[in-house]
């Protein structure tokens, strides 16, 4: 018999992620009609907020029913064209599907592997663009946050490899597990494409394709000769300018957008980005110094404030821990994929969180693990975490 779970159920996925309140207020709301002189009101301001959560001035945001591989979608058919040469690096699921979305797209991929549990090397960037004298490259692809190791790639490194080859191949980057989360400057880097979805930083459900583009993205769009249809800049340009869609658009989730790019402004860009790290790092403290088992990412420079990819002992099994974690705690937590699966589980820990929150993840992961023959001391991950957090939390 199935143990009867009340209560919450205890979401540690790094994403979708917990939606707070006033986000689930917002959606709930009587239709709307979306050809009314009421409804620039509610989306031409959005735009303005939500280019301050991709730290742009310069560039134009296009919001898309969909969710982040749309946005990856929409970004390579608007600025290139069959054959254009394309840098990844691949570490882990998530460059692994983009790289294989410009393939599948028709695109020259140059797809470079590196070990999983480190991210994009910026010097071996600047040695392959330096190297590329005809400027046939026309993209570089960055996953800023590679969701199934928990490595961070430092994007502004790429860019300064750009610089230092000179060359002007666009900048594409994926911040779907990254931005609202962790430090993400779109001028600043000069990011030309900038791809997200809502159902992580944004804390919202799942369904729209979030990204911001530059001048030079859509220049590029003027000449891009890849099929594109519902995903066209083009069409949203034309209509979106007046604050309408050139389809029926999801004016809950827009409003519910609107909520959550407020409380993310209100709580400040610099402390929502710090509440990450702090919460990262007790979650980090407690897997290396509380149940001695190491993460995934190889170093520290790549360690992820957004999610957790942690590695259960040799001969061990992580997909029992997940699956004692849900049947019995009412818990889930993040499955290895691909390369890492039954190596890893990931604690999620981005969005509306705190840190008693994050808490329960590690009580719950503790208890998973002893029931799936993993001999940690019970509470020995908890202890470190909670006393990291009371002590870093003292003068916040
Ligand atoms: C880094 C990264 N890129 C892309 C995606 C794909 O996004 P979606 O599932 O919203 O289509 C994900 C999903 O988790 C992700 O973590």
């Amino acid at each position: 018999m199935p143990r009867s779970l009340t209560g919450r159920r205890h979401m540690f996925i790094p994403g979708p992620t917990h939606i707070p309140e006033q986000v689930l207020n917002a959606v709930h709301i009587a239709t709307e009609d979306q050809r009314s002189p009421d409804l620039p009101s509610v989306t031409v301001p959005l735009y303005e907020k939500v280019k301050k959560i991709f730290k742009t001035k310069s560039g134009t945001v296009f919001i898309y029913p969909g969710s982040g591989t749309g946005a990856w979608e929409s970004c390579i058919t608007n600025t290139l064209s069959p054959g254009d040469k394309v840098l990844i690096y691949r570490f882990g699921t998530f460059s692994m599907l983009w790289s294989d979305m410009f393939q599948r797209l028709g695109l020259d991929v140059n797809i470079v592997d590196v070990p999983w549990g480190t991210g994009t090397p910026a010097e071996d960037v600047e040695r392959v663009l330096t190297a590329d004298k005809a400027h046939d490259y026309k993209v570089v692809c960055v996953t800023q946050n590679e969701t199934a190791t928990g490595v961070t790639s430092d994007v502004l490194s790429v860019r300064q490899a750009m610089n230092a080859a000179k060359h002007p191949a666009l900048l594409f980057v994926d911040g779907v597990s990254s931005i609202a989360s962790i430090d993400f400057r779109m001028d600043e880097w000069g990011v030309d494409c900038a791809i997200s979805g809502s159902q992580k930083g944004f804390m919202l459900p799942a369904g729209m394709a979030i990204m911001a583009v530059s001048p030079k993205a859509l220049e590029a769009n003027k000449s891009a000769k890849l099929p594109r249809c519902y995903y066209s800049w083009e069409d949203m340009l034309k209509t979106n300018k007046d604050g309408y869609y050139p389809y029926t658009p999801q004016i809950p989730m827009l409003r519910a957008l609107g909520v959550a790019v407020d409380m993310l402004l209100e709580e400040g860009l610099d402390n929502v980005f710090a509440r990450h790290h702090r919460i990262a790092e007790g979650v980090r403290r407690a897997v290396k110094e509380g149940w001695k088992l190491s993460l995934c990412a190889k170093e520290e420079k790549w360690e992820s404030d957004t999610v957790s990819a942690i590695c259960v002992p040799e001969g061990k099994d992580a997909r029992k821990v997940i699956a004692a974690a849900y049947s019995k705690y009412h818990m889930s937590l993040g499955a290895g994929l691909h390369e890492v699966a039954g190596k890893v589980f990931r604690i999620g820990h981005l969005g509306d969180l705190n840190e008693l929150q994050v808490a329960s993840a590690l009580a719950g992961s503790e208890m998973a693990m002893r029931d799936s023959g993993i001999d940690i001391e019970p509470g020995s991950g908890v202890a470190v975490a909670t006393e990291y957090w009371r002590k870093s939390l003292h003068n916040v």
